[in-house]
């Protein structure tokens, strides 16, 4: 039996760091009404001539550095994001390109915030069918490039930057105590399209468009199915709330995260929380609160993590895994 081992993650900001303020001088928002209703104190914005795939690769280099690994030994790039370089090719290409990764499989995914829960299943799939030894599970997001500056109810709330994961196919060991990927639930409810959607793109306007949001009705499911998806992944495997080292939740709201964990019974010292300082960074903000928590400590070898997320789509999932 194959499983997907975490070998290494890293994670990439942009210097420019916007605070609430700075957006309270040009729009009608306070740092007050910011932090109350979101938890929010400043958010990274890329440079203009910074894409995506930069934030990415960076952000694969230093996963790589931490497992110990050249760029060689790169098999496969899963590159979550809804902010790609350009419409096509994939931008897991371009990281592919600029990180000297050689030739093997590269593709983008694309489920907005839950990205990172898609695109970890996928790289898990690729592994345990035998198409790679190796792969890069990358959620990189631009955020600042589909924001409308204009719109005060969405244009405080998201950030850029970018985190990865190395997950190597393992042989060795197969029960709940042994490291990797345990368990995975994704999900996606089409009815909700036009709750949280970007109003452009190629073949509707031949235009990027700006991200549209109904927020009330995001927060409202948000809360539900977050919850769910972590029992599913928990009832899966027999293991329980309890058994949980760490929720390394999607960083949307800080209300949303804590909604979620009184819901689940998870105290806050278990509970990963970094939109204060990273805002909504999408597809990457599950791998870049993965790496805050390896970098203070709380996420060492063996301890039992779950990871959701829910965004436009609807699309949702969890993962579980032992790191
Ligand atoms: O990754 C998934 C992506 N998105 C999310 O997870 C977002 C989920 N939703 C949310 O986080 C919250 O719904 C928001 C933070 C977006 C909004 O918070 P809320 O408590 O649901 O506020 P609201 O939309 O009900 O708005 C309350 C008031 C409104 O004014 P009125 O109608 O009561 O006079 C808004 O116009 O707050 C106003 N408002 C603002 N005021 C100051 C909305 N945005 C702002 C703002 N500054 N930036």
């Amino acid at each position: 039996m194959i499983r997907s081992l975490v070998a290494g993650v890293g994670a990439y900001l942009p210097a420019r760091v916007v605070d609430n303020d700075a957006l309270a001088s040009r729009l009608d928002t306070s740092d007050a009404w910011i932090r109350e209703r979101t938890g929010i104190t400043r958010r990274h914005i890329a440079a203009d001539d910074e894409l995506t795939s930069d934030l990415a690769v960076e952000a694969a280099r230093r996963a790589l550095e931490r497992a110990g690994a050249k760029p060689a030994a790169v098999e496969a790039i899963v590159l979550a994001t809804s902010t790609p370089d350009h419409t096509f090719p994939a931008t897991a290409t371009a990281v592919q390109r600029k990180l000297g990764a050689p030739i093997g499989i590269a593709l983008d995914v694309q489920a907005v915030c839950a990205g990172f829960a898609y695109g970890l299943a996928v790289a898990d799939s690729l592994l345990r069918l035998g198409h790679a030894r190796t792969a890069l599970v990358i959620g990189a997001e631009t955020f600042s490039r589909l924001l409308d500056w204009n719109d005060r109810s969405t244009a405080v709330l998201f950030g850029d930057g970018a985190g990865a994961l190395l997950l190597r196919a393992d042989r060795q060991g197969g029960t709940l105590a042994d490291r990797g990927l345990l368990a995975t639930k994704l999900a996606a409810d089409g009815r909700h399209y036009g709750d949280l959607w970007v109003d452009g793109g190629p073949s509707a306007t031949r235009s990027t468009g700006h991200l549209r949001m109904n927020g009330r009705e995001v927060f409202r499911h948000a809360v539900a199915r977050l919850a769910e998806s972590v029992l599913a992944v928990l009832g899966e495997t027999g293991l329980s709330v309890d058994d949980l080292d760490l929720l390394v939740p999607h960083q949307a709201n800080l209300r949303i995260i804590e909604a979620v964990a009184k819901r689940l019974g998870v105290p806050a010292e278990k509970t990963v929380v970094t939109v204060d300082r990273h805002a909504n960074t999408s597809a990457a903000s599950i791998p870049l609160a993965l790496d805050v928590a390896a970098n203070d400590g709380r996420l060492v070898a063996g301890r039992l993590v779950a990871v959701n997320a829910l965004g436009g789509g609807f699309a949702w999932g969890a993962t579980l895994l032992r790191w």
